[in-house]
């Protein structure tokens, strides 16, 4: 655990119903209602729930941030099918994903409009996670760190370092997304390290203070082991966090984590 506040997101993807999300998120509000003062807690429902679940979260007053899970860079325009950093603070958006392994390698991004996109974002007053990790290909082949490093460089770049205060940063292997198959803690925290360490070179004066996330696979049973790693500040969480029983106990693991810290 370090001395950066954590940030736990719950990424729903391609998710639930209109019914569902509002149960799922009126769930978590009311169980985590007065407790996580000490993280960050972010959910990113599908796009056309985000006013849905704004509501409830603003009718509880709940610290709980609204996410978006994807967005065009550009402001306004004949972009069918596409929404802005603008329209989505709109509807309450505080915080966006951006280079999502599934955005680019289920949909196509290239590194280009990835870095569009963070920097759309960035500029728009938001926060942004943007996401990095390898397949399993690149990491038998020994290029983790090479393929994490090219993500980082190239979707941030051009970024200026007064930008980056916004910034989180998730390592999502690939193949640990989805599979059941978590990095261990220490894979993790040695590619987090690594991450550290580019972005120290790029951002020298704020890179000790960005938060650097674990995402794949992570259940109530793994949590803590990650979030207990010195350098993991969080995580960002797939399918369990469409389960009230499963996303409330990995938040917590987390809020445990700072508590354990400061002991
Ligand atoms: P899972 O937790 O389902 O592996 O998904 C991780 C993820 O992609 C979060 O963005």
């Amino acid at each position: 655990m370090s001395e950066r506040r954590p940030f736990v997101g719950g990424n729903w993807k391609m998710n639930s119903t209109l019914k569902g999300a509002s149960e799922l998120i009126r769930g978590v509000a009311d169980a985590l209602a007065g407790e996580i003062a000490p993280i960050d807690v972010a959910v990113f429902p599908p796009c056309v729930y985000l006013l849905a679940v704004k509501s409830i979260l603003r009718d509880r007053q709940s610290p709980i941030m609204l996410g978006a899970q994807d967005v065009y860079p550009e402001a306004e325009g004949a972009f069918t099918g596409e929404v802005s950093v603008d329209m989505l603070r709109d509807c309450g958006v505080q915080v966006i994903l951006a280079g999502h392994s599934e955005r680019r390698h289920v949909i196509g991004e290239d590194d280009e409009l990835i870095n569009r996109k963070v920097k759309a974002i960035l500029e728009g007053g938001l926060r942004c996670v943007l996401c990095v990790g390898e397949t399993l290909e690149q990491r038998e082949d020994g290029r983790t760190h090479e393929v994490n490093e090219i993500q980082l460089r190239s979707g941030l770049a051009g970024i200026a370092e007064g930008l980056v205060d916004n910034l989180v940063i998730a390592y999502e292997p690939v193949w640990a997304i989805g599979t059941g198959q978590t990095a261990t803690p220490d894979d993790a925290e040695e590619a987090h390290e690594k991450i550290r360490e580019v972005l120290k070179d790029m951002y020298d004066g704020v890179s000790d203070r960005l938060r650097i996330i674990y995402g794949g696979s992570v259940k109530p049973g793994n949590a803590a082991g990650l979030f207990g790693q010195r350098s993991i500040d969080g995580g960002l969480i797939g399918g369990a966090s469409l389960k009230i029983a499963d996303f409330v106990p990995i938040v917590r693991a987390s809020m445990q984590s700072v508590r354990s810290a400061s002991e």
